[in-house]
């Protein structure tokens, strides 16, 4: 039941603190991690030389994100592909490599072709997924479950949220186990992670002005999302949520890579929403935000609360909570959630029910 709220992606949205809470419950104690269940080899993990991570959509951009934390912790090259592209290209993996997919439904047709590929190969499989007795839950060696509770939605909000986290404590995990980043950041990470439901929180607060924002760009019909590093990754979600349930295109581009070939399509007028929730980045991502503001965008930010660079030269900044840099995308993406979803309220279109858009699905 969706009531009190119009749409199930709404409620849904709204229901990520609650899902931060449940995805970690169990799994974190004070600053410890620990997978209960879980009987992947210790010695087995400490010996990975790389990984790789698959998966289809939304789930792949959580994906995204488990690739820059794991290769930024753990120090081991990670490859994170669509599971449609690395299904069919005869896969570099067999035994002793660790392929971890993740999906939603766990009923993605490209998502379990590609684990029975790997599977055949002699690679071990871990699941992240969402539903209990799921094929992908049933395939898959082992199984590390996000608590989000049944998404009804088809673009997918919450899922999401709980796969960053899953990645987040599987990267602080393995970085313990491997010894391969100071023991002070994974304390600090593994600390931070708790709080990440409050500070959701506290964007959901502010719900009115970001549909505000949302409401007054109803007429858009082209715009990009820019960011580096993680907020690349985040951008990636933020433009998939806008094109799924608004039809507003949308694209994600990384932001350095603008000026090689697309910044010609940036003129008078086009909107930009500009993810800087990296303070390493910020020098950088100011000049490419006066890249685009030089042709005429009107750039919305979403950047942290200190980040005064960046909200000098931006349009409209929506600021974040302070949040630890690297946990910072479970944050970013709500207010680009809530966007999508106000924009496309304002434009009369059917939220959870988007055209040609089905919420699992099992052809190939
Ligand atoms: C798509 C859905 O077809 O499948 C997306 O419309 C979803 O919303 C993608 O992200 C992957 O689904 P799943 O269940 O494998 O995470």
């Amino acid at each position: 039941e969706k009531a009190p709220y119009p749409h199930f992606m709404l409620k849904e949205i709204h229901e990520q603190p609650q899902v931060i809470r449940e995805t970690l419950r169990g799994r974190i104690e004070g600053t410890e991690i620990a997978f209960p269940g879980l009987k992947l080899d210790p010695g087995f993990l400490k010996s990975l030389r790389r990984l790789y991570i698959t998966a289809c959509g939304t789930a792949y951009h959580a994906g995204l994100i488990g690739k820059m934390l794991i290769e930024r912790l753990v120090r081991i090259p990670v490859e994170a592909d669509i599971a449609s592209e690395f299904r069919y290209r005869d896969p570099l993996l067999g035994p002793g490599d660790l392929l971890v997919v993740v999906s939603q439904s766990g009923e993605t047709a490209d998502t379990l072709a590609a684990l029975r590929e790997a599977k055949a190969k002699g690679a071990t499989v871990l699941a992240i997924t969402n539903v209990v007795g799921s094929s992908v839950a049933r395939e898959a060696h082992e199984v590390l479950y996000t608590w989000a509770g049944p998404e009804i939605a088809v673009a997918s909000t919450k899922a999401y949220v709980a796969q960053v986290v899953l990645f987040t404590l599987l990267a602080v995990y393995l970085a313990r186990l491997r010894e391969s980043a100071p023991p002070e950041l994974l304390r600090e990470l593994a600390a931070g992670l708790p709080g990440l439901s409050e500070t959701v929180q506290a964007v959901l607060a502010r719900e009115e002005e970001i549909a505000a924002l949302a409401g007054a760009r109803k007429g858009w019909e082209h715009t990009f999302f820019i960011g580096r590093g993680l907020d690349w990754a985040v951008a990636c979600e933020g433009a998939l949520k806008l094109k799924e349930i608004s039809y507003i295109h949308a694209e994600a581009y990384a932001a350095g890579e603008l000026k090689h070939g697309t910044l010609a399509l940036v003129t008078e007028g086009v909107p930009v929403i500009a993810l800087a929730t990296q303070p390493a980045l910020w020098e950088k991502m100011q000049s490419n935000i006066r890249e685009v503001k030089a042709r005429g965008a009107d750039v919305l930010a979403v950047t942290g609360a200190k980040a005064a660079e960046i909200v000098a030269v931006a349009d409209e900044a929506i600021c974040l909570p302070p949040v630890h840099p690297l946990l910072a995308p479970v944050v970013a993406v709500v207010p680009l959630q809530l966007f999508a979803y106000y924009a496309a309220v304002a434009r009369g279109c059917d939220v959870d029910r988007p055209r040609n858009l089905a919420k699992s699905v099992t052809v190939e």
